[in-house]
């Protein structure tokens, strides 16, 4: 038990988002949150505060939902809240109708490849990923990112 509550993540958390990231991150948090019916995002919420947080995009690959941008708070690790919000948003994706589930996770992260290995995903091939980032000064660069995609089907 997680004692996390589930609810869609809005515009007025970011504020208290600073824990899971760069300003350039929550910037793009901002804006993917503004792509309406199209992805919903998640907030992990224990104590009444926003502990976790991912989405699900419901349109970029037909049939699947993209599960993306997952992140929990360094304190609230290893307690099964990363286990409850892919189990949320798979919810979220069978609801509107998704037959599977689809996510990419850098090559370099085996916690995070371990976890979904273990919540039934399986590896479907490799892709390269590349998103804005921050260094330490603030400037930004674009990041490049050999990821293995994993896949799982949720009928
Ligand atoms: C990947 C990430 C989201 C996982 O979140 P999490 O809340 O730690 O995930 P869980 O607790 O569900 O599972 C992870 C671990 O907890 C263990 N665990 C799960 N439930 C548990 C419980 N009730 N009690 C103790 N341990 C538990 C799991 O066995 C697993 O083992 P590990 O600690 O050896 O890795 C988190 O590490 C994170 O935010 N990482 C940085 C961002 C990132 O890499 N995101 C993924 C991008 S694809």
């Amino acid at each position: 038990m997680t004692g996390a509550r589930f609810r869609p993540l809005t515009a007025g958390d970011l504020p208290g988002l600073r824990w899971a990231g760069s300003p350039t991150l929550l910037r793009a948090l901002r804006a993917d949150l503004g792509r309406g019916a199209d992805v919903e995002h998640l907030a992990a919420v224990v104590d009444g505060a926003v502990r976790g947080f991912g989405a699900v995009d419901l349109v970029v690959q037909p049939g699947r939902g993209a599960l993306f941008g997952l992140v929990v708070h360094p304190a609230h690790r290893s307690r099964g809240l990363g286990t409850a919000l892919v189990r949320a948003l798979e919810e979220r994706a069978r609801a509107r109708g998704a037959r599977g589930a689809v996510l990419e996770v850098e090559v370099d992260n085996p916690r995070a490849l371990a976890l979904y290995e273990r919540l039934g995903y399986r590896r479907a091939g490799t892709t390269v990923a590349s998103w804005t980032a921050e260094r330490p000064d603030g400037t930004t660069y674009e990041h490049r990112a050999r990821c293995r995609v994993l896949r799982r089907p949720l009928l």
